[in-house]
Order: C-alpha cells, then sequence, then structure tokens
C-alpha cells in the first residue's frame, strides 16, 4: 500500500477501507510513514471527514497498536472518565480518588496538554517525582494494590495515539469529531473497562464549540463503542467559562487536593458530582452525590489521592504544605476597564495565553513551566467595577506576564446589561 494514494483518497473524499487504515497507523505507529506525511493524513480527515464505519476501524487499530489490558482479575466494577478537554479542567484528578474511595476500580489513562486545553498528566507530573510512565505490570500492580492509576498513552498503551495526540497537538488538527472520537476510545477500550464516562465538553473553551457539534460527537463516541459491550454514558456541559478557580498545572494540583477537602468551587464541584453520579451508576454502587460528598467529609477521598502520590513515587508532603509544588512567585492583576457584567469570556484565549507565558506546548517538544498559570476573578454573568481585578497572571517571566496581560483584557467583554449564566450540565446521554 502506498501511502500517498491513501492520503490523496481520503484527500479527495473517499471512504478509506478497514486494510487502509490499518496500514495507515501501523506504519506511522512504527515510524515508516514520517510526520509530514501523516500531518497530510490528518489534515485530509479534518477536511473531509470519517463515517462511522472509518471511525470505528480508526479507533480499534489506534487501540490494537499496543497492548490491551486484562483486568478480569480484578472483581470490582471497572469504570472510568474522560473529558473532550477543556480550560480549567481537572475533574479527572477530583474523581479517580474519589470514586475508588467507593469502592470502584479506576484504571485512568489520560493525555497531555493539547492545544489550549491543559493535560491530567503534566498536572499530575507538577507534583515533585510523580511518574505517569507505569510499565502496564506496575499498573495493574497498583490497581490491585489501592483500585485506582493514573498513567498515559505509551509505548505499551495506545502508542498510535501517543504519536498521533502530539502531532495534532501542533497541526492544527485537533478539533475534528473522528480524530477526538477514535483518540479517546482507543486509549479507554483498552482498559478492560465495564463503564466509562464521557464528559464532551461545549462552548468557547471546547473543541468543539458548538453543542450541535460537541451532540454529535457525543453520538459518534457511542456509536463506534457498539461492538466493545462497555457502558457508556456522555453527558455534555459547558465549556464557556474556565472551570474552577485555577487554570495552570500546579495551581489546579492545589484547586484539586482543596476539592477533596470540602473546599471547590461550585461550578468544579457541579460537575464532578455529576459525572461521579454517573461513574456510580454504572458501578451499580448506590449512594450518588451523598456518598461522594460523604468520602470527601470523611477525609477517605483525600487519603486515596495520598495513597495514588505515594505509589507512584510523587512527594506526599504537597497534600499539606503546597509550598512544595512549583508555584511562580510573581503576580500580575488584570485590572476591569469599565462597570457592568461579564457576558462573554473567550475561554480559548485564556488556554492559548497560558501556552504564550509557557504553561503549555506550541510543538510536542516543548517544555513547560508547571508554575505558572491565572487566577480567575471573574466569571460570566458576575458583576464587576471598574478598577476590581478580572485575573492575576502568576509567572516569574515578568515580560511575558506584562504581554498576557494587555491580551487578557481583551478575553473579557463587559456589558451594562445584567446576563444569565448558563446551564453548566445540558444533556445526559445512554448508549
Ligand atoms: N482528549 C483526548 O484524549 N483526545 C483528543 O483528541 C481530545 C481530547
Amino acid at each position: 500500500m502506498n501511502c500517498i494514494d491513501l492520503i490523496r483518497k481520503k484527500r479527495n473524499g473517499e471512504k478509506l477501507s478497514r486494510k487502509e487504515i490499518n496500514y495507515l497507523i501501523s506504519a506511522y505507529t512504527k515510524g515508516t510513514i514520517p510526520d509530514y506525511q501523516f500531518s497530510a493524513f490528518l489534515m485530509a480527515v479534518f477536511f473531509q471527514g470519517m463515517d462511522f464505519e472509518e471511525t470505528t476501524d480508526l479507533m480499534l487499530a489506534m487501540m490494537y497498536s499496543g497492548k490491551t489490558l486484562d483486568l478480569s482479575d480484578i472483581k470490582i466494577a471497572k469504570i472510568d472518565k474522560h473529558s473532550t478537554g477543556g480550560v480549567g479542567d481537572k475533574v479527572s484528578l477530583i474523581l479517580a480518588p474519589l470514586i475508588a474511595s467507593c469502592g470502584v476500580c479506576v484504571p485512568m489513562i489520560s493525555g497531555r496538554g493539547l492545544g489550549h486545553t491543559g493535560g491530567t498528566l503534566d498536572k499530575l507530573e507538577s507534583i515533585p517525582g510523580f511518574k505517569t510512565n507505569l510499565s502496564v505490570k506496575q499498573f495493574k500492580c497498583q490497581l490491585k494494590k489501592i483500585g485506582v492509576a493514573m498513567i498515559g498513552q505509551s509505548a505499551e498503551i495506545a502508542p498510535a495515539d501517543k504519536k498521533m495526540y502530539a502531532l495534532r497537538d501542533v497541526t492544527a488538527t485537533v478539533d475534528s469529531i473522528p480524530l477526538i472520537a477514535a483518540s479517546i476510545m482507543s486509549k479507554k477500550l483498552a482498559e478492560d473497562l465495564d463503564g466509562l464516562v464521557l464528559d464532551i465538553k461545549f462552548g468557547s473553551g471546547a473543541f468543539i464549540k458548538d453543542y450541535k457539534n460537541a451532540k454529535y460527537l457525543a453520538q459518534t463516541m457511542i456509536e463506534i463503542n457498539k461492538r466493545s459491550g462497555v457502558n457508556v454514558i456522555a453527558i455534555l456541559t459547558d465549556m464557556n467559562n474556565p472551570l474552577g478557580s485555577y487554570v495552570g498545572n500546579s495551581l489546579e494540583i492545589i484547586e484539586t487536593i482543596e476539592a477533596l477537602k470540602g473546599r471547590g468551587p461550585k461550578d468544579l464541584m457541579e460537575i464532578t458530582f455529576a459525572l461521579g453520579k454517573a461513574m456510580l451508576k454504572l458501578a451499580k454502587i448506590k449512594g450518588g452525590k451523598n456518598l461522594l460528598e460523604k468520602k470527601i467529609v470523611s477525609g477517605e477521598a483525600l487519603n486515596k489521592f495520598k495513597e495514588i502520590i505515594c505509589c507512584q513515587g510523587g512527594d506526599i508532603r504537597i497534600v499539606k504544605d503546597y509550598s512544595r509544588l512549583p508555584v511562580a512567585k510573581n503576580r500580575i492583576k488584570v485590572i476591569a476597564q469599565k462597570t457592568g457584567y461579564i457576558y462573554h469570556i473567550d475561554t480559548f484565549d485564556i488556554g492559548m495565553l497560558l501556552v504564550q507565558l509557557g504553561g503549555g506546548r506550541l510543538k510536542k517538544e516543548d517544555k513547560i513551566d508547571p508554575s505558572y498559570g491565572f487566577k480567575i476573578n471573574k466569571k460570566i454573568g458576575d458583576y464587576v467595577k471598574k478598577g476590581e481585578c478580572l485575573v492575576e497572571i502568576i509567572s516569574n517571566n515578568k515580560t511575558k506576564a506584562k504581554t498576557v496581560v494587555k491580551q487578557m483584557h481583551d478575553v473579557f467583554a463587559i456589558h451594562k446589561t445584567p446576563c444569565r449564566r448558563k446551564k453548566l450540565i445540558r444533556e445526559t446521554i445512554w448508549r
């Protein structure tokens, strides 16, 4: 088979066969198709799309590019959650220990920061010593020991997604429904799950901005999962605001710990509880939100987080002493230029400004500074007085921070008339 012919075929809007998709994914994973050719293929998919059959074949080829787990010797329900990506979205970090503390096994395979969105792995790695590159053997061993482990795609599990994810990030091919659906489901179905909860985000801070397309993404993921026997619940959630009060890797770890101590912000906890309830439902565990709240109040959820940190080599002292996390000392305020109501926030731009600051990646080889980020003081619908602080820029690079301050002003649209805050949770779709 010839890669150029297949790129041309997709570019011309033709359907690829299973054999052709298998060839492309296997050759790219092995390194026999170079990045520049595969980028062209991704762009062809971006413009021409894929039907459900092609997307299923793509997902399966990506899943079988590595090992799939056999967790049949773990007898409790195995449930995971995945988000399509947002800004300030640290829900996975809270849910993994919280749900595990309810007696559910959570084998979580996550991603790195992609485009304007942050990544669970980057956030975890801001904890000194924390390792996300466990071998399959270590991953299974930890699941048996404490019921939860958090790792990334690796040379062993979904290696095709690891390579493709990084390439998509730097070739403007992230926001494609078949590519997102196959990327997420290839990792998740490799985990040998009983159930999966999907947080499908729409709005200015999501990859898929409009609700109708986000719903189509949810339907695609449910459709390509049909043959797997895994029960899926997809929840469509609003990403027009950054989630919670902090954006940035180590800052989001602090906010996660605060949430596990019972001090999480309202919006973050609303999404956490909605997704958590769905995970418990799939695990057939009764109690819903009450049970989740109890596990937080009793300290069991926080203890489980400490167990994860300990097992994965991190410094457990960060839970009590946040000064052990890398947090930049310098803060610059972004001040409102007029009085009124926040009626729009360009949440995508907030994510990109973090990349510009150095807290996210522009190229796949880029190193990020986990200590940089933003404290978000105002959300859509809030009243703000001229001179009040909208956002704090937390960064030691004063020159870059000053440029970001200027651009951050354009992110907030302030109007005289009050505007209503939209519902955070829009719709739940079952398999
Ligand atoms: N999360 C993923 O794992 N993959 C995507 O393509 C987007 C978000």
